[in-house]
């Protein structure tokens, strides 16, 4: 191999986050200088919940959309949706029966998602994390970013491939973990304590990649902060704090120096500078998206292309396994 193999992808909605933006999205776009780069549209994944069928067919292509829309060049990447390579699902197969019930017991996510979707605690969204671990494993990947959230999904992983070439060899390449340098992670506008999720039922507390300048700039006027009046970043102040990580992701600039040019100025000053920054930054990547989705040729076409690029990759990994098992 010359480079690295990196592995991600989101999940297939609609909409994403400035969090999904800053903290994944944006930080990828650099990557295929250094690494070999694979992203998905994970539609399987998203199977998990129950789907409008006509919404979620719309919803995979505005994701992949997104991501070229976000800078990531489908000639550099390969950009290619879960759903269209059926070694995902074959290897996921296969590794389920290399995985523990205790190991998927002690899975935190699950026991959030189950509780969140107490009406559908379907057996997929348990075996969910085989399912990543196939993902990942699929394309011999070297290092795959991941969120706080995300390392016991990284783990696992880990454990299933060295428990799999303990028995058979080295078939799997074991993953680490790779931390962006310039990722924000972005908390809720309206609670600075939780994650900034597209899954959160107050509108205000979360910015998405397609508001428009208004609705960015009252969005951020509106975000809790504290009674006193000090652009400082610190514990104490998660709201400020939060702002400041938003602000410097974007601008580059340092804490020290947010402090420097907003001290003597009110909260008023300081959010409205975060909203016409944030607009300004998402601008491009809106504009780029309208245009994106109106030229269906050219996203068919990178679809096509790079599916056909990661199943020869997913393919020679699962021949493989087949061989090694027995199959
Ligand atoms: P969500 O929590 O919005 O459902 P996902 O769990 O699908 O998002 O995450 C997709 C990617 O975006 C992951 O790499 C995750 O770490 C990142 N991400 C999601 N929310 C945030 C956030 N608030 N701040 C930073 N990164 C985030
Ligand atoms: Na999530």
């Amino acid at each position: 191999k010359e480079k690295k193999v990196l592995y991600s992808g989101m999940q297939a909605t609609g909409t994403l986050t400035l969090g999904n933006y800053l903290g994944a999205l944006k930080n990828w776009v650099s990557l295929c200088d250094d690494y070999e780069c694979f992203y998905g549209v994970m539609d399987l994944h998203s199977l998990t919940v129950r789907q409008n069928p006509t919404e979620f067919r719309q919803n995979a292509r505005k994701l992949y959309a997104l991501y070229v829309a976000a800078g990531l060049d489908p000639e550099k990447n390969c950009i290619y949706y879960q759903s269209h390579v059926p070694a995902h699902a074959q290897l996921a197969w296969v590794l389920d029966c290399f995985t523990y019930m205790g190991e998927l017991n002690r899975m935190t996510q699950f026991k959030d998602k189950a509780a969140k979707h107490a009406d559908n605690i379907n057996a997929g969204l348990y075996t969910y994390p085989v399912l990543m671990a196939a993902d990942i494993l699929l394309y011999q990947a070297d290092v795959v970013p991941v969120g706080v959230d995300q390392k016991q999904h990284l783990e696992i992983t880990r454990d299933i491939a060295e428990r799999f070439n303990n028995l058979y060899g080295e078939v799997f390449t074991i993953p680490e973990a790779y931390f962006g340098q310039n990722s924000a992670k972005v908390m809720s506008l309206q609670d600075p304590t939780k994650k900034m999720s597209k899954s959160d039922e107050n509108v205000n507390a979360t910015i998405l990649l397609l508001d428009d300048k208004d609705t960015i700039i009252r969005k951020f006027k509106r975000a809790v902060t504290d009674s006193e009046a000090e652009v400082r970043y610190g514990e104490d102040k998660p709201g400020i704090s939060n702002l400041m990580e938003i602000y410097g992701c974007i601008t580059g600039k340092t804490y020290d120096e947010i402090s420097a040019e907003f001290s003597g100025k009110g909260y008023g000053d300081f959010k409205l500078a975060v909203g016409e920054t944030v607009a300004d930054e998402l601008a491009p990547l809106q504009k780029r998206y309208e245009e994106l989705l109106k030229d269906k040729a050219y996203i068919d076409g990178c679809i096509k292309e790079n599916d056909a690029k990661a199943a020869y990759f997913a393919n020679k990994t699962l021949r493989k396994v087949h061989k090694k098992i027995g199959l």
